[in-house]
């Protein structure tokens, strides 16, 4: 049986930081209270028609990943992409990114888990790896949040929380007996698939004709709707579900991880998980008081820069953990 590895990591943000302040000169809402419920302080965002989509930001990050991998784009045997904000409603920004980077006729699969959807894409690769179906899968979460944000006071609730950005790894197939990914697991709960959704563009509802004909201006389910504090309340049970799943999975405890990475959701929820296992400041790596939330992005952009700062060593016991809409949640235990 193979094992599979995590060879290369890379990450693009766009250059544009748009602060607590800068959000609160167009909506009803101030730095102190983003930085106290959230801990944002700012984030990126694509300037409009700068050129930069879901799809670019993708290819910027992967080319990164390839690199440091140390293999060529053709080395690649298939693609997962992870993201809520595609560049069209189909086809799904896999392909996109087959075409962009000139890699030959791969399979692509585009991931629609949200948050989770890093998480959902790197156990579909470490399958495809451990099976023995492809040597090098590169997995990519990348989200262009800002051009759907509704950014006046009425979407305050959702539209400072979330930024722009993405992360790639590549995962190759490793002979290294007890490293690379030792499990995933993961999970879906649809009854509260509305809590945190996206309810138009969708076939579910309306007929598109309706929709154009309609043309209303106040319609708000092309925004985001997040039940904030419910999602809140799951997402810290959830967690913590699945990171001791993870860790009994493979016979360990909270005190053997060295680096613990979570889907960057809210800075309160990352500090309740951390308390709750009794883990160091060293043990959790936090970015979103820098990007915000960047969805499917977020974990690949943090475990990038975790490594790249050299908090991720050879040996180290790394554990990922998402939750978010479907809802869905999930973790992946590494042994670096
Ligand atoms: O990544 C996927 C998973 N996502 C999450 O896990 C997010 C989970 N939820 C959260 O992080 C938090 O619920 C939020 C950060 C979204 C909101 O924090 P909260 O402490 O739950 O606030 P709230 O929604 O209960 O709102 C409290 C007050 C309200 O005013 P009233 O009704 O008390 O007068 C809101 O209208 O804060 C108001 N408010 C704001 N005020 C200033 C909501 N958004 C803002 C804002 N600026 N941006």
């Amino acid at each position: 049986m193979y094992n599979s590895k995590i060879t290369g990591l890379g990450y693009y943000v766009p250059e544009n930081v748009v602060t607590n302040d800068d959000l609160s000169k167009i909506m009803d809402t101030n730095d102190a209270w983003i930085q106290e419920r959230t801990g944002i302080k700012e984030r990126r965002h694509v300037v409009r028609g700068d050129g930069d989509t879901t799809t670019t930001m993708g290819v910027k990050a992967a080319k990164i990943a390839i690199e440091r991998a140390k293999i060529d784009k053709d080395d690649i045997d298939f693609i997962v992409f992870a993201t809520l904000s595609p560049d069209y409603y189909f086809p799904g920004p896999g392909v996109l990114v087959q075409r962009d980077l000139g890699i030959k006729t791969v399979g692509a699969l585009d991931v629609r888990n949200q948050c989770s959807g890093f998480i959902y894409a790197l156990s579909v690769a470490d399958q495809f790896i451990k099976s023995g179906m492809y040597k090098n899968v590169l997995v990519i979460g990348s989200e262009l949040h800002s051009h759907g944000l509704d950014m006046t006071t009425r979407g305050r609730g959702v539209s400072v929380i979330f930024g722009d950005g993405a992360g790639a790894a590549v995962l190759s197939r490793s002979e290294d007996d007890g490293k690379g990914i030792l499990s995933s697991h993961l999970h879906s709960e649809g009854q509260h698939a509305e809590e945190l959704s996206l309810i138009a563009p969708g076939m579910g509802k309306r007929w598109v004709t309706d929709i154009i004909e309609d043309n209303d201006p106040n319609d708000e389910s092309y925004f985001p709707h997040m039940n904030g504090q419910f999602v809140f309340k799951n997402a810290v049970v959830r967690f913590s579900e699945v990171i001791i799943e993870g860790l009994k999975a493979n016979s360990l405890k909270p005190e053997d991880i060295d680096l613990l990475v979570p889907h960057q959701a809210n800075l309160r929820i990352s500090q309740f998980i951390q308390n709750k296992f009794g883990l160091n400041d060293d043990q959790v790596f936090n970015n979103i008081m820098k990007y915000g939330n960047t969805t499917a992005a977020s974990i690949p952009i943090a475990l990038t820069e975790a490594w790249e700062s050299g908090k991720v060593k050879e040996g180290d016991l790394v554990v990922l953990a998402a939750f978010g809409s479907g809802f869905t949640w999930g973790s992946v235990v590494i042994r670096w």
